[in-house]
């Protein structure tokens, strides 16, 4: 082959890797010249490194955007098919290196890789990293070498591999398939194959950068991985750090080529806000373990700020870097990474006598402390934000986080099974201070448990607890979703007697695998084997299941573990007493339908923007088990009829005759106000648990976001638009809460204000019932006209007033609306820590309204809403001119993201509101105010019109 001039080497090199010497020469696969081919397609088109097939041949022009109206069933032909990424002539490789390596951060899924015309290896991990020494293959080359990497086909593999006699098979009716079968034998994102919520397209590709490494033998070597560890001193993860101890910095470099004698490491730790220098010392206990080096110390009598989740601190950050050098003082290796300093903490303990006396039920704990401080997590699942990751944007990650802020969310669980997220993700959060749950990817089957299976996603546990352990916004490591309470229930429903095999199964991968692999590479982590338990018993790390955990080994009246509740009769969506008592809720939610806006991007052809139409039914994804691949393929009318079931239940039924596409959205727009006020009840009841004997603290909604546009769980639909979930939770995630809790069977309502300030917080609630054209209602409906005085001690709850609403001297019960204002004074977690003076306080508002009636049987008065543009102030005005306006709704037009500072608000005659946008992403040039829109209740038919 053909060797260039060591100055070219070393100006390549140092132009990718500052540092680098002519001792290591990293080659980016992205700068080659890629070309995709699959006999499916009879020809070659250009490609791009990283990147999916899917992505190639829309950007070729040969396939259709593939969210557009079918296409999920037209386009499968592409993941039937095996497709080939080659890469041109790889040029200015030298050949006076002791190795070369192929590195590749991601391949999806199943490939074949050739260097040179040469075989090098298969993978079929999409989650792992590889390395391949290709140094042979090199020298005997010849020529500049072409890379060449075969993807076979994802749903063709996995059923060859279910029909091999050797597989294993388990008992009918428990594996869950969504579109194509057979997902649990592929390390492939689950979701790929389908999901309630997603389309199947099984995209396949070099996901994730790749590079050519060549090294010198004893020199600079080639930093893959890195685990950086910052832990409190003696803390282990299954119990609580003491907050007092000392910083311990564990660093470890995963590396390719060899090390010299005699290394040694060193660490800097900088203040990156102000540049200051905290500590820079050597690391003690050098040890070296198959291709990785490690290093400790402890940073004595230093006191980095803290970093904090958002909305309980600040989220201060530090660079770390780590250097490795040689005896003669050369460097080695030298990585930086940007991290924080916190404790985080998954307390499952026994509940302890202290808390039994503080009135808490007995049973165990669940939930989380930062740096020691229990706190309440809000928030909600992310599942993956696209189909295709390589379209997936730090652009639109930000625009996702920053609409989690706004959200008052602190906490967002990363569900399995999509893909462990990239680093610049968890830089964002760590940015923005959201805590992230993070999951290994096994959801809702069993998976096997052979020897290569388990080294494989052994593998995949390792690099990954290893990549992503630095981060501060990382705050568990779960096994899996819904293994332990729904798999190992369905397996001992359809087979009993094999039950105990099955738990076995469950216990040696997720128990006796896992957990020692979280624990061996990070101590400042906590870990369960699964989401959705009722948490462990006792750890003994020298027992052969190192967690045994606690299943169904309850007792009535205590709690444990987290919750998870899915209830589809909506009949009882609002009766609290059909909510699950826990000390955690992970999921829960309904699904609803996207905005018309959203619809529009993806249905083509306008006569599929109809409610019932064979597209919009075929984007319903909530169907019955079994999915598209049985007889059930045409019946998605199950989750359709649910979302038409709350609506008809719950509100004025949507028709507007005259205006197909105006019904349309008219329907959809109320399958979202039903979702919206089922998730406001549950959050409200769980929030409200913080202050009862389950002290509840975390509701995590299920979902936070769309991954296509379709019906589902999501508060945000694809491409940004917020529906009124997320403001709905915006608003019942504030601090300080007033919430009514009305049994609409006896009449009882009970007014509640819960907290989760870390200190007491006092303020006043004026509650004012109005008839529905806004009038006073005569002696305020029996209430007290004065404001209402309240104390809430730190995270907890205290009923603040209590009727009956058969007993009150109210008019009918449809003709009448309560607003309740509540406003207070109190101090955010570690506002002030410098001084406790009045600065420190913080004014907390929240504004709630009730009826004791619902929507669907109100006497609504035409509110004559009315919507202005105060360009001076860049800010809409809106206004009811006649009655009360519930659930006003502003919206914005395409081309413009963003979102209202308030929105589905109730507007009182005579009040003016005043409401921003925030815009997050704008091609109108500004033209969008003019095409905003303001609705209300009252808009979702013309009957309501025509009855006043
Ligand atoms: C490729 O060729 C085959 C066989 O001739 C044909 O069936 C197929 O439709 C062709 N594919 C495309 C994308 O043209
Ligand atoms: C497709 O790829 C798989 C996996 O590499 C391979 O086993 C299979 O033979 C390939 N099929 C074709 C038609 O090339
Ligand atoms: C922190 O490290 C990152 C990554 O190496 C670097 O880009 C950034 O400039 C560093 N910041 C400071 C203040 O040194
Ligand atoms: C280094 O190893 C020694 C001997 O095993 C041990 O006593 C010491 O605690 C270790 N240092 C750190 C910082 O862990
Ligand atoms: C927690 O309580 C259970 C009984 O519910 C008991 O079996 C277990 O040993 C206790 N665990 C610890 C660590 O004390």
């Amino acid at each position: 082959m053909r060797a260039l001039p060591t100055t070219a080497i070393t100006l390549l090199g140092a132009s990718l890797l500052p540092s680098a010497t002519e001792a290591q020469y990293v080659r980016d696969l992205s700068a080659e010249d890629w070309t995709l081919s699959s006999a499916a397609l009879n020809r070659t088109v250009p490609a791009r490194f990283p990147s999916q097939v899917h992505m190639d041949l829309l950007r070729e022009g040969i396939i259709d955007e593939p969210y557009n109206d079918l296409n999920d069933f037209n386009l499968r032909w592409i993941a039937d098919a095996n497709w080939t990424y080659t890469s041109g002539k790889i040029e200015g490789l030298g050949d006076d290196y002791d190795s070369t390596w192929l590195v590749f951060d991601g391949l999806d899924t199943f490939t074949s890789i050739s260097f040179c015309g040469q075989f090098v290896a298969a993978t079929n991990n999409q989650f792992r990293q590889y390395m391949f020494d290709v140094s042979f293959i090199l020298e005997g080359c010849g020529e500049s070498p072409t890379l060449s990497i075969e993807f076979g086909s994802a749903p063709k593999i996995v059923d060859a591999i279910a029909q091999d006699p050797n597989s294993p098979t388990w008992p009918e009716g428990v594996q869950i398939t969504y579109e194509y079968p057979n997902r649990w034998f592929m390390r492939k994102e689950q979701s790929d194959f389908g999901w309630d919520w997603g389309p199947a397209f099984a995209p396949a590709g070099p996901w994730k950068p790749g590079y050519v490494v060549q090294l010198k033998q004893a020199e600079r070597v080639y930093v893959r991985n890195t685990d950086l560890d910052i832990y409190r001193q003696g803390q282990i993860n299954y119990l609580p750090p003491d907050q007092s101890q000392p910083w311990v910095v564990n660093a470890s470099l995963d590396y390719l080529g060899t090390l010299p004698e005699n290394v040694s490491m060193a660490i800097e730790v900088k203040d990156i806000q102000t540049g200051e220098i905290l500590a820079s010392q050597p690391l003690t206990n050098v040890t070296f373990a198959e291709g990785s080096v490690t290093g400790i110390t402890v940073l004595d009598g230093v006191e980095p700020k803290l970093w904090w989740p958002q909305g309980l601190g600040e989220q201060n950050l530090y660079n770390v870097t780590i250097a490795v050098t040689d005896g003669g003082n050369r460097s080695i290796a030298e990585v930086t990474k940007r991290t924080g300093f916190r404790t985080i903490f998954l307390n499952q303990r026994n509940i302890t006598d202290a808390q039994l006396a503080q009135g808490i039920a007995p049973g165990a704990n669940w939930h989380f402390e930062v740096n020691g401080h229990e706190f309440y997590a809000k928030g909600s699942n992310l599942i993956p934000p696209d189909s295709f990751w390589t379209r997936v944007t730090e652009k639109t990650m930000t625009r996702l986080f920053d609409a989690v802020v706004a959200g008052n969310q602190n906490m967002l669980r990363v569900w399995s099974s999509g893909a462990y997220l990239h680093d610049y993700i968890y830089d964002l959060a760590d940015e923005k201070g959201i805590l992230l749950w993070s999951e290994f990817q096994f959801s809702d089957a069993l998976y096997p448990t052979d020897e290569a299976f388990l080294e494989n996603v052994a593998a995949e546990v390792v690099y990954n607890v290893r990549r992503v352990n630095h981060h501060p916004s990382l705050a568990l490591w779960a096994g899996g979703n819904e293994i332990e309470a729904l798999m190992l229930v369905l397996v001992e429903a359809a087979d009993p007697e094999a039950y105990p095999f099955y738990v076995g199964e469950y216990e040696k991968m997720y128990v006796s695998l896992f957990l020692p692999l979280v624990y061996e590479n990070t101590r400042s982590i906590s870990y369960s084997p699964s989401s959705t338990t009722n948490g462990y018993l006792d750890i003994d790390l020298s027992a052969a299941v190192p967690m045994a955990e606690r299943y169904d080994n309850t007792t009535e009246g205590e709690y444990y573990g987290d919750t998870d509740h899915y209830n589809y009769d909506t009949s009882v969506a609002f009766d609290y007493g059909s909510y699950p008592v826990g000390r955690f809720a992970n999921e829960f939610g309904f699904h609803s339908m996207p905005s018309l806006q959203t619809w529009q991007q993806a249905l083509t052809d306008p006569d599929d923007l109809a409610f019932n139409s064979s597209v919009v039914m075929l984007r319903n994804h909530h169907y019955p088990a079994g999915g598209l691949m049985t007889d059930n393929f045409h019946n998605t009318s199950l989750g359709m009829g649910e979302m038409t079931q709350g609506v008809l239940s719950y509100y004025p039924t949507p028709d507007i005759p005259s205006d197909p596409l105006a019904n349309f959205s008219a329907w959809c727009h109320a399958t979202q106000l039903f979702q919206a006020d089922m998730y406001k009840s549950q959050i409200q009841f769980y929030r409200r648990g913080s202050g009862l004997p389950e002290r509840q603290l975390g509701s995590l909604y299920w979902q936070l976001e769309d991954i296509w546009q379709a019906p589902s769980w999501a508060g945000i639909e694809y491409g940004g638009r917020w529906k009124v979930l997320h403001y709905v939770a915006r608003d019942i995630y504030k601090p300080v809460i007033v919430s009514p809790f009305w049994n609409y069977t006896t009449g009882a309502l009970d007014i509640y204000v819960t907290s989760d300030l870390w200190t007491p917080v006092t303020g006043t609630v004026t509650l004012t019932w109005r008839d529905l054209a806004g009038r006073p209602v005569a002696s305020n409906g029996g209430l007290p006209a004065a404001p209402l005085p309240f104390h809430v001690g730190a995270l907890n709850t205290t009923r603040l007033y209590r009727m009956n609403l058969k007993q009150q001297p109210l008019p009918r019960h449809e003709d009448v609306i309560l607003t309740l204002e509540l406003s207070a004074t109190g101090r955010l977690p570690n506002a002030a820590a410098a001084a406790d003076d009045d600065q420190a306080e913080t004014t907390f508002t929240h504004e709630q309204w009730f009826t004791p009636a619902f929507p669907k049987d109100l006497s609504l008065v035409d509110p004559r809403v009315r919507l202005t543009y105060d360009a001076e102030r860049e800010k809409f005005v809106v206004e009811a001119a006649g009655g009360v306006a519930l659930y006003t709704w502003l919206e914005h037009p395409e081309g413009v993201v963003g979102y209202f500072e308030e929105n589905a608000f109730v507007l009182v005659p005579g009040q003016k509101k005043v409401v921003g946008f925030v815009v997050q992403e704008d091609e109108t040039e500004g033209e969008w105010v003019k095409d905003v829109t303001v609705k209300s209740l009252w808009d979702l038919n013309e009957g309501g019109k025509r009855r006043v």
